[in-house]
């Protein structure tokens, strides 16, 4: 299933995308820590199969993909067709590519049943969450995992979108962030086991302000009247930005959610 990104559902779409496209296309060693923590909670092995929600470029894509080989299989979703468009470029023969938001999920006849879930970044978009894992639920089995690695509405990031980005952005940012109380009713009245949180403390490299500012621009779209500049000082304002020995760090407070499927909902 295809679901029109007509920018008005979705966020990513034209400028949008193209922007956080090339953000991560030329992303270096900024997001080193994340894919840590993808590695860490995650945990792909050979032979999994992995359902991935709002995959976006495929920045995690590949390293799951590779984690999996070739006995495992990757669903690779988002709803927006263009942010997929570098891992229809570059597909692995263990992926499978489906333009489809969290909330409508469908892996097709004969489908195998998923043995962990991955979202980065993303769930927050999700308007439906309720109907997302209980849908999600339907499609993993009793032993199934999922990690949710996103920004959740106690993270400092939170009020970073919220008081910057959701006027800066060509698009705004009108999302809502999962706190940790109602994430845990959530898995509750979805069939999922209570979660667990981990706090992570993300530090994003950088060579410099320059090169900090021109990754913040592009990945967070910035309107025409919106400097890098401005990028960099709300960074400084909301985030906190220091100096290493090779350059500088920003902070990046995310929260990894994982839980595991109650037996009985399939
Ligand atoms: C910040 S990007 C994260 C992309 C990727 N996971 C990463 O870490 O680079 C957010 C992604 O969420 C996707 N998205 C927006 N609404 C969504 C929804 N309802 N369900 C799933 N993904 C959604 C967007 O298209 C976009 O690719």
């Amino acid at each position: 299933m295809y679901i029109e990104s007509d920018g008005a559902r979705y966020e990513f779409a034209k400028s949008r995308s193209d922007n956080y496209r090339a953000a991560v296309g030329s992303i270096g060693r900024v997001w080193d820590e994340d894919l840590d923590a993808m590695y860490a909670y995650l945990d792909p092995e050979p032979g999994d199969n992995i359902l991935e929600v709002g995959a976006g470029s495929g920045f995690f894509s590949f390293p799951i993909s590779r984690g999996i080989g070739e006995q495992g299989l990757l669903y690779v979703t988002d709803p927006s067709i263009e942010q997929l468009q570098s891992v229809l470029e570059q597909q692995s023969a263990n992926m499978i590519i489906l333009a489809q938001g969290a909330e409508e999920i469908a892996l097709g006849e004969g489908a195998p049943a998923i043995d962990k879930i991955w979202s980065r970044g993303a769930f927050h978009h999700v308007r439906d969450k309720t109907e997302t894992f209980s849908r999600w639920r339907r499609l993993v089995h009793g032993n199934s995992r999922m990690a949710i690695f996103d920004i959740f509405s106690h993270n400092r990031t939170a009020r970073f979108f919220d008081g910057f980005v959701a006027r800066s952005c060509v698009t705004g940012h009108e999302v809502s962030y999962l706190s940790k109380d109602f994430a845990t009713s959530l898995c509750a009245n979805t069939g999922w086991r209570e979660p667990e949180f981990h706090d992570i403390d993300l530090k994003w490299s950088f060579e410099n302000e320059q090169h900090l500012g021109r990754f913040l621009g592009l990945l967070l779209a910035n309107k025409a009247s919106f400097s890098e500049a401005d990028s960099v000082a709300a960074a400084k304002h909301y985030l906190g930005v220091r100096d290493t020995d090779d350059g500088l760090s920003l902070d990046w407070p995310m929260t990894m959610m994982t839980s595991s499927a109650l037996p009985g909902y399939e």
